[in-house]
């Protein structure tokens, strides 16, 4: 993984009559990461991506893809992605290497040489020949992965790649989005409403929440495991960090405000309040804060499909 960024929106939103579907969102993608995009149901992920595929228009702010512009004269940097937006339509009576042909002569590039190859890697092959209609939800999603590789784009964005296939299903998603990952230095933009999918397949994630941001960051910081966010107020900010940091206690402290943020296993909380107090610092509050896990769980529990 390099540095590059293959992908950034500003301030990018969507509204819908009077609701705003995405609010203020700045996104950061590099090059080669499995960046995923997490949320609840009606969270605007399907919204966000439609943007990113230039699908709908925003409302405001702006997408840049390989460090240019989406525009609308826009094709030169969408010929570099591929993209599978929730259902993917295809003839139901057309096999599906025939809708791949159709698709790669719309594409109007060569992209037509990569339709074995394509199909090999969604292991379709040996059904190539056979109607979709005949196919398994799992084959169809898999044949709209196959769509979304056409001309071996640099990016692939899928929504919701894994949804409503069984568990079979969404390993075999699961492990071919990590073999493209792998295997072809692409980025790979996914979206999911659970986070255990984007902790086993992710690099980096963001949160979005009501069309809103909410953390975005590498999975494996994010996620550290026992890890809490523990909120720390005291009037003398300064010696209390000096206290924090000579102590060991924390994997990382930070001042937010007038408050002290630290990331800590929980188990060590009890601890740091002593060593506090016993250095003569008045506490006010000690507030863990919930982790990122239970802090999504919260929400995804909290939303309804609108
Ligand atoms: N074409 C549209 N017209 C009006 N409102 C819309 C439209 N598309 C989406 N919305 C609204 O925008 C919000 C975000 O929807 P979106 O489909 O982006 O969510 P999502 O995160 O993809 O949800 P899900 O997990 O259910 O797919 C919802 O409140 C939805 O009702
Ligand atoms: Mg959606």
């Amino acid at each position: 993984m390099d540095d590059t960024i293959v992908l950034r929106t500003y301030g990018l939103a969507k509204r819908y009559r009077r609701r705003w579907a995405v609010r203020n969102l700045d996104l950061n993608v590099r090059r080669g990461e499995v960046f995923g995009f997490l949320g609840p149901n009606g969270a605007g992920k399907s919204t966000t991506i439609r943007m990113l595929l230039s699908l709908i228009r925003p409302t405001e702010g702006r997408v840049e893809l390989f460090g240019n512009p989406l525009t609308r004269r826009r094709r030169a940097g969408l010929r570099r992605i591929g993209g599978l937006v929730e259902r993917p339509d295809f003839y139901l009576y057309l096999s599906a290497r025939r809708n791949l042909e159709i698709i790669a002569s719309l594409r109007g590039d060569n992209s037509a040489s990569d339709i074995n190859p394509v199909l090999e890697t969604v292991g379709l092959s040996t059904r190539a020949h056979d109607k979709v209609k005949t196919y398994s939800h799992g084959m169809k999603q898999r044949l709209g992965i196959a769509q979304a590789l056409l001309g071996s784009p640099e990016l692939i964005i899928l929504d919701e790649p894994t949804s409503g296939l069984d568990p079979q299903g969404i390993k075999e998603v699961r492990e071919l989005i990590q073999r493209l990952s792998r295997e072809g230095r692409m980025t790979i933009f996914l979206s999911s409403h659970l986070l255990s999918e984007i902790e086993q397949t992710a690099t980096s994630m963001a949160i979005i929440n009501q069309g809103r941001l909410v953390v975005q960051g590498r999975v494996t910081e994010l996620l550290a495991s026992g890890e809490n966010i523990v909120r720390i107020e005291t009037p003398m900010v300064d010696n209390a960090l000096a206290v924090i940091a000579s102590s060991g206690l924390a994997t990382s402290a930070h001042v937010v405000g007038s408050m002290i943020e630290c990331s800590m296993p929980r188990e060590r909380v009890a601890d740091m309040n002593r060593l506090l107090v016993q250095a003569n610092i008045p506490v006010h509050a000690l507030v863990p804060k919930r982790s990122l896990e239970e802090f999504f769980l919260s929400i995804t529990e909290g939303a309804s499909d609108k």
